[in-house]
């Protein structure tokens, strides 16, 4: 597949980096705000400058990219809320001309999901979106698996950020802000950390979920009910330490509702993993729990749920 990337933060750059062993070419690219340095150590700058000798359309201007020539669009660029712009326009761009989607970006499918698949329904193009939740775990695609319709609720850890912070402050008494700033340095945090550690990011992937579920439901982010980490006195990390148990920012999805917020957890439950891991339990209709985790967030692990949706495009 030929494929077009928005965006070169961390996953963009990790998704050029990737895409030929994936078997797959970048034919053209687009980031219109500053490069940045992974995890991984991959230097989107450097990585979309190589692209660029290469013969590939490189812009910071999307629609350039936009225009190109293609076989799947790959929307990475920063989430955004609201009306989910300019990634909500990238998708309809390529969805007219008959192209696939992959997104990074849950702007859209967590803002906008209706439109997206009446667009998807005028198009030749297909719309997938796994990596929007849980970075490398196969949340949507078990879902997909399983049958929406099987399963009654969504029960997890869907931010590594707040994760590493809650697992940081409770493991070694290390306070909120040094922590969070290890977990930007990290390179896992949103390129604004407030959405992490306020339950935005956590919640936006919890309507991801609720929309795969219950896709008549329309869900967004307002109809969510969202509690952060940032207010959490480090005290009660060590009160629920002393009784065997620990704090979790859990998003949960039951009854029609997306709710996010700090839970007690027993400490060596599922649903405390340790550090940027994340993990999720869906109870299914007959065949009890069934529980996912794994690398939750990062460029590379991010970039390889895009490559993996681009592979299901094909099949
Ligand atoms: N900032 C997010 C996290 C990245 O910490 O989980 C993945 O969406």
């Amino acid at each position: 597949m030929r494929l077009a990337v928005l965006g070169a933060g961390a996953v963009g750059a990790s998704v050029v980096e990737l895409a030929a062993d994936y078997g797959h070419s970048v034919t053209a690219f687009a980031d219109s705000s500053s490069a940045v340095v992974d995890s991984d150590g991959i230097d989107a700058a450097d990585a979309l400058a190589a692209k660029r000798t290469d013969g590939v359309v490189g812009s910071d201007d999307p629609s350039d990219a936009l225009s190109a020539d293609y076989d799947v669009l790959v929307e990475a660029t920063p989430t955004t809320l609201g009306d989910a712009e300019p990634g909500f326009g990238h998708v309809r761009t390529a969805l007219e001309r008959d192209r696939h989607v992959v997104l990074a970006n849950k702007g859209p499918i967590a803002e906008r999901f209706p439109e997206i698949r009446s667009l998807e329904a005028e198009s030749a193009g297909e719309v997938r979106f796994g990596a929007t939740v849980g970075g490398a775990m196969p949340v949507v695609t078990t879902i997909e698996d399983v049958g929406p319709s099987r399963i009654s609720a969504m029960r997890g850890v869907l931010n590594g950020t707040a994760n590493f912070v809650l697992s940081r402050m409770a493991a070694e008494g290390l306070d909120y802000e040094h922590v969070l700033a290890e977990a930007q340095d990290l390179g896992v945090a949103e390129a604004d950390p407030s959405f992490d550690v306020d339950g935005t990011d956590a919640a936006l992937k919890g309507v991801i979920v609720a929309n795969v579920l219950d896709p008549d439901g329309g869900y967004t982010l307002a109809d969510a009910d969202v509690d952060g980490i940032e207010d959490l006195p480090g005290s009660m990390l060590e009160l629920a330490k002393e009784d065997g148990r620990t704090i979790r920012l859990i998003v949960e999805f039951a009854d029609g509702q997306v709710r996010v917020g700090p839970r007690l957890v027993p400490e060596n439950a599922a649903l405390a993993p340790a550090g940027t891991r994340n993990a999720v339990q869906l109870e299914t209709e007959h065949a009890g729990q069934l529980d996912i985790s794994g690398r939750g967030a990062g460029g590379a692990e991010t970039a390889s749920a895009v490559l993996s949706d681009v592979e299901r495009l094909e099949s």
